[in-house]
């Protein structure tokens, strides 16, 4: 089998063999319950209680303020749902309709969470637009602010176009809004910076949030792991039943292998993150050169600036994503596409079309996500074999239409209904 090339870095990212060497004790003679008064329990304990000072280090929190969940699907949940649920918890909230603000282009545990809030009639939702460039407007944000407004949610960093949102300047007006406010309480702000904590400032008193989500697999540690940063003071209650885990905002038992490989992760990202990003963006930048040189037809999808130092999706006209990404998994390449193949028919990504591309653009779209290990070698082979793929798909779909046009000619004479 050839060298495979993994370029899909924004799905998941390989475990680092430091981190699983950390996690590794945990499964086996350390595997003691956190929440147990014996001494196993408190080995356990010990090293979660290190991996949240880590986190808090990291995020400029304070311990108690990192709540460990199972990943960002459901610290976003949490998040979501939890300022509900907190809200309506005074009586003197019910009688009006709380408002949330995001933006059309979250992720779907962000999206679906708030259409279902709408649904049950319990939050009223407004999807703020994103621009061709595939940024929000902060001033869009202040205009949509209302007296009910109770949270804002807007991603750090688009997962599918990498395009950096401005979180700070967004944190400052609602920052100032809440100050302004009778009980101090809202708006709160939340950010989903799960694409953002391996290259982005995530200080919290930076950025100006009193809700962070992350995930582990996203920054070289274990699936089914996460974090939600709470601010002190935060109305927040929990959304699943149970214990008292991490002091009753997030019932069950804590996953101790995965909290020492997430706390060592994030050790891992404060090490190379500097020169992560560095050699990132120049490999970064020369691929899509070449690619947008190189091959007739393509854009960039996005803002070429405000973009993630491993990141850069595209559109090939005349192409399509899935089988574009079947193709180049065949020559030995990992990438992924917006574009996927549901009930038989083809739906672009809600991402591509928020920014406003047609669908002919959207549906040939691929997304190439660097990582900490991609070598110059393995890019210049990428766009080998990419434009090799490329041109194949371009030549069946030109003989389709050929056909299709053909065969239109005849129809069109006997045809008067345009
Ligand atoms: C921006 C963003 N939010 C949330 C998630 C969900 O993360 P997890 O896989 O940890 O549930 C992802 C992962 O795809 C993501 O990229």
């Amino acid at each position: 089998m050839p060298k495979r090339i993994y370029l899909d870095h924004a799905a998941t990212t390989p475990v680092d063999p430091e981190v699983l060497e950390a996690m590794l004790p945990y499964f086996s003679e350390k595997f003691g319950n956190a929440s147990s008064l014996h001494s196993f329990g408190q080995e356990a304990a010990e090293a979660v209680g290190e991996s949240r000072k880590i986190l808090a280090g990291f995020f400029n929190a304070a311990p108690e303020e990192i709540i460990f969940t199972s990943g960002a699907t459901e610290s976003n949940n949490l998040a979501i749902k939890g300022v509900i649920r907190a809200y309506f918890r005074d009586e003197s909230n019910k009688v009006r309709k709380p408002h949330i603000i995001t933006t059309q282009f979250e992720h779907s545990c962000i999206l679906k969470a708030c259409q279902n809030l709408e649904k049950e009639g319990i939050a009223e939702v407004t999807y703020l637009p994103v621009y061709s460039d595939g940024i929000v407007k902060a001033k869009d944000v202040k205009e949509a602010i209302k007296e009910n407004t109770i949270l804002v949610s807007v991603m750090y960093v688009n997962n599918e176009i990498g395009t950096v949102q401005p979180i700070a300047e967004i944190g400052k007006i609602i920052n100032e809004k809440k100050n302004a406010s009778k009980d101090k309480a809202y708006p709160l702000f939340h950010t989903d910076a799960t694409q953002a904590v391996n290259y982005f400032d995530c200080n919290v008193g930076n950025i100006g949030v009193d809700l962070l989500s992350m995930s582990a697999h996203k920054i070289y540690g274990p699936k089914g792991v996460g974090a939600l940063y709470v601010k002190k003071g935060t109305r927040i209650k929990q959304v699943q039943d149970g214990g008292e885990q991490e002091s009753g905002k997030r019932a069950g038992t804590l996953n101790s292998p995965g909290i020492v490989g997430l706390g060592q992760a994030i050790r891992l990202v404060e090490k190379n993150q500097k020169k992560d990003i560095k050699r990132m963006e120049l490999l970064r930048d020369y691929m899509i050169e070449r690619v947008t040189k190189e091959i007739p037809k393509t854009r960039l999808n996005g803002s070429a600036e405000k973009r993630s130092p491993n990141n850069a999706n595209f559109s090939f006209r005349d192409t399509e994503g899935e089988s574009l990404l079947l193709y180049l998994d065949m020559e030995g390449v990992a990438c992924s596409t917006g574009s996927a193949c549901s009930s038989g028919s083809l739906d672009p990504s809600h991402v591509l079309l928020a920014i406003g591309l047609k669908h002919e653009d959207a549906h040939g779209s691929l997304r190439v996500t660097l990582g900490r290990h991609t070598t110059k070698r393995e890019i210049e082979m990428f766009i080998e074999k990419l434009k090799k793929v490329v041109g194949k798909l371009r030549k069946v779909s030109g003989d389709i239409l050929e056909e299709y046009y053909d065969n239109k000619k005849g129809e069109a004479d006997s045809c008067a209904c345009h």
